[in-house]
């Protein structure tokens, strides 16, 4: 099955994705994760995307897409995958489509995690305390969550228009979601 995640900073993608994968032989690609190893080794993507996750704005969009790209058509998506913070715009989803229909890649699912605003601001404070991220800060919490409403909820009715949208409860304990997400992944 291939998937990709929804839902806003601190919704549980990442914790969730990973669990899933390991359990199901899945790939986990996480944009967040591949734009944080690139900062952290100083490569140009890594310079030029650097400001943006820091301010908690969107890295643009020709940044994100051609990181992408290579990678898909480095073969990262075996069959079986979750694209974990992918796509986040709807010029990303579009994009993405196309990639897909060219590398002849079907996508089953795109999960959206239910979080409200306290409890993903609560755990965001919570692993600022324990990760140190640099974009877990009170301000940079409230921008994230504000872009999210603004420029990636409009991809959940783009999904919801392709028939593939799955809603997921996330505001229950990790257990619980996994056990939600396991039902519709597999
Ligand atoms: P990204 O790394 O994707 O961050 P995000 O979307 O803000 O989401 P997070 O990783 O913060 O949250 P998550 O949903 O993964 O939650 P997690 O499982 O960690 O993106 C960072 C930045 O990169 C963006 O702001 C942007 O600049 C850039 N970027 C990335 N992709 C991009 C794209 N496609 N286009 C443009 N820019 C892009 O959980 C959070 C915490 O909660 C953890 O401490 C966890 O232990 C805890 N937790 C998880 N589940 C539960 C639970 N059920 N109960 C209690 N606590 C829980
Ligand atoms: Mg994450």
């Amino acid at each position: 099955m291939n998937l990709v995640f929804l839902g806003p900073p601190g919704s549980g993608k990442g914790t969730q994705a990973k669990k899933l994968a390991e359990k199901l032989g899945y790939v986990h690609l996480s944009t967040g994760d591949v734009l944080r190893k690139a900062v952290k080794d100083g490569t140009e993507l890594g310079r030029k995307a650097d400001g943006f996750m820091q301010a908690g704005e969107l890295v643009p969009d020709e940044l994100i897409i051609g990181m992408i790209e290579e990678l898909v058509s480095a073969g990262a998506l075996k069959n079986g995958f979750i694209l974990d913070g992918f796509p986040r715009t709807i010029p990303q989803a579009e994009s993405l489509d196309i990639m897909f229909e060219k590398y002849k890649i079907k996508l089953d699912k795109a999960v959206l995690l239910h979080v409200g605003d306290a409890e993903v601001t609560k755990r965001l404070l919570g692993r600022a305390e324990i990760e140190g991220r640099a974009d877990d800060n009170a301000e940079v919490i409230k921008n994230r969550i504000e872009i999210y409403k603004k420029q990636t909820a409009p991809i959940e009715q783009f999904y919801r228009g392709q028939s593939i949208l799955t809603e997921v409860k996330g505001e229950d304990t990790p257990e619980n979601v996994f056990e939600a997400l396991l039902k519709v992944a597999k």
